[in-house]
């Protein structure tokens, strides 16, 4: 153990449920071990600008229920540059710390793999509501957002069954159809549109009237963002082939990345947030901490940043099945 010991923190990119529990996490695992957190504002943005300030066990209350950051975040597209990928080292350098911990989705990784070749001691955490991390199980924040969808979507049913009409509902993903393939298993929907899987217009319009021959009363067509069709123009052109159904829209948008984390992601955030701290003392350097089975383990970063995760054909498989 290393009194003098000082962890950068910061979160980045997208907010997700549960980074607050994980920054309660790192803080307080590296209380334990008598190490230092300064918490850095709006994640690459404040490594930047040198924006840190002390976490303390106190500091970290009352915030493990809470959505999104404490710490706040920012999209920073000037830490892609190298110039001020040396001004955040040149920053941390005169802070005297000694590592950092990156909590957020595939962009904040690539950047915490950027300071670690650079010989920055970093470990990072997945924090992200689409689930496209490689080397993780389970990013923070994923299974709060699919509790979001499916509770939306089960009450848009509730008016699409009364009117007879199909719903197409927009969920987020970035390119990973995670979420809308979960939501198509766990809510029960007619069909579900993802990135990783291109169909046509024509192709939809034509499973839909389909369904509608088969007797269904009402249809839920879960549309990833990143998918081969675009919701809205989807929308018109099942009105204009008359399809059975008249159609309406929902876009879940942001709402998917707030609220109050699951009791699945506050324990995922404990676990990793723990582990990165430990593996940060340990002297582990350019590593992700990943739930992998039940166990967390330490992937590489360079396999991390040069991989990326896709909706798993076995779910895909099972959406399809249970979609009769
Ligand atoms: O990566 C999380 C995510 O919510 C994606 O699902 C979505 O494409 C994107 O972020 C939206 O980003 P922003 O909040 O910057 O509009």
């Amino acid at each position: 153990m290393d009194k003098d010991f000082k962890i950068g923190l910061l979160t980045s990119g997208g907010d997700s449920p549960g980074m607050n529990p994980c920054i309660r996490a790192v803080v307080r695992a590296a209380s334990v071990n008598n190490a230092q957190v300064l918490g850095v504002k709006d994640g690459f943005e404040g490594l930047i600008n040198g924006e840190f300030h002390p976490l303390g066990v106190r500091d970290v209350g009352g915030i493990l229920q809470r959505g999104g950051t404490i710490l706040q975040t920012r999209r920073s597209t000037r830490f892609l540059e190298p110039h001020y990928q040396r001004e955040a080292i040149r920053n941390m350098n005169s802070m005297g710390m000694d590592g950092l911990i990156v909590a957020g989705g595939n962009g904040s990784l690539s950047g915490a793999h950027a300071l670690a070749e650079q010989g920055v001691k970093v470990v990072a955490i997945p924090a992200s509501i689409d689930n496209d991390v490689w080397g993780t199980n389970m990013a923070i924040g994923v299974d709060t957002a699919m509790n979001t969808i499916m509770e939306a979507v089960d009450k848009l049913r509730d008016t699409a069954a009364s009117h007879g009409r199909a719903f197409l509902i927009e969920t987020m993903g970035r390119d990973c159809g995670y979420l809308a393939v979960m939501a198509g298993i766990v809510c029960g929907a007619e069909m579900v549109l993802i990135p990783e899987v291109a169909v046509t217009v024509k192709e939809v319009a034509t499973a839909v009237e389909d369904a509608y021959r088969r007797g269904k009363t009402h249809a839920i067509i879960i549309v990833a963002e990143g998918a081969s069709v675009k919701t809205t123009e989807l929308a018109a052109a099942l009105d204009a082939e008359d399809v059975g159904f008249t159609t309406r829209v929902t876009i879940l948008g942001h709402i998917q990345r707030g609220g109050s984390p699951t009791a699945f992601d506050r324990m995922l955030a404990a676990r990793l947030g723990i582990k990165a701290v430990q593996a940060l003392l340990a002297s582990e350097s350019d590593v992700m901490v990943g739930l992998q089975g039940r166990e967390v383990e330490l992937i590489p970063l360079a396999e991390v940043t040069t991989r990326s995760r896709t909706a798993s054909q076995e779910y895909i498989a099972m959406a399809h099945m249970l979609a009769r």
